[in-house]
């Protein structure tokens, strides 16, 4: 298991392009969270849900990884069994940069998955045809997201690594949905990267708290990282 974990929220994502979800400008300020990302709305709300993820997995063509992805791509191609990567963030940037094995916690913008058999269709980032059904069972397919109230089966994996961790850095997360802090008080050494404080994060559990850009802070995260794996 990996002593270093790197922990990412959609804030690492904002550089490329991608929306946030709670900054001034994030998409939970444009839509409401009940109505696409909850359980149950695929039911009664479905095509507006279809449509929502359709138009969020299209902006994927046109945005790229920026040079914190391609950092920690690096730091990991150098150090391949002592980084794991975990992230909340449902695109494919740490993918296209280069990153391997990248635990995505609420789900992958880029795959559909079967409503009744969990069978998984990549498609890109191409509209969800609604009269495609799952190659296997030919039941209906849904974007593979983790909705709010609904299981998030690769927490375990989040739980698993951070057993291990020794060294955990954030970068770009506010920490509303999944609280990192109780992990920090059990690491060796822990970094806080985000724009700004978050009223979900307590700082002071931090070793290190850099309030910059993550392209701003990663070449200093990575220097950190570099360090205690040399040790
Ligand atoms: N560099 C570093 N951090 C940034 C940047 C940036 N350029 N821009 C924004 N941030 C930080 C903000 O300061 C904030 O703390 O990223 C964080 C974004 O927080 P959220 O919008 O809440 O995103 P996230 O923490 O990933 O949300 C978690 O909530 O809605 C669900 O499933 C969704 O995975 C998402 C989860
Ligand atoms: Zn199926």
């Amino acid at each position: 298991m990996a002593k270093v974990v790197i922990f990412s929220g959609a804030g690492i994502s904002a550089e490329s392009g991608l929306s946030t979800f709670r900054d001034s400008d994030g998409l939970w300020e444009k839509y409401r969270i009940e109505e696409i990302c909850t359980h149950g709305c695929l039911n009664w709300n479905r095509e507006n849900t279809l449509t929502f993820y359709d138009a969020r997995r299209e902006q994927l063509s046109s945005v790229t990884p920026n040079a914190a992805h391609y950092a920690i791509a690096k730091l990991q191609e150098q150090y391949p069994s002592d980084i794991a990567l975990i992230t909340q963030n449902v695109d494919d940037l740490f993918e296209r940069a280069g990153c391997k094995d990248v635990l995505h916690l609420h789900g992958f913008l880029p795959r559909l998955r079967c409503e009744v058999c969990g069978k998984t269709h990549l498609i890109g980032y191409t509209k969800q045809e609604r009269d495609f059904t799952c190659k296997s069972c030919h039941g209906s397919l849904r974007p593979d997201i983790v909705f709010f109230g609904e299981a998030a089966p690769m927490y375990e994996h989040l739980y698993e690594a951070m057993e291990e961790c020794q060294f955990l850095v954030i970068i770009g997360s506010s920490g509303n949905v999944i609280a990192m802090d109780h992990f920090a008080l059990h690491v060796k050494v822990s970094i806080l990267n985000n724009l700004e404080k978050s009223e979900a994060i307590n700082e002071r559990v931090y070793t290190k708290v850099i309030y910059k850009k993550a392209t701003e802070a990663v070449d200093e995260i990575v220097l950190d990282v570099e360090r205690f794996l040399q040790l």
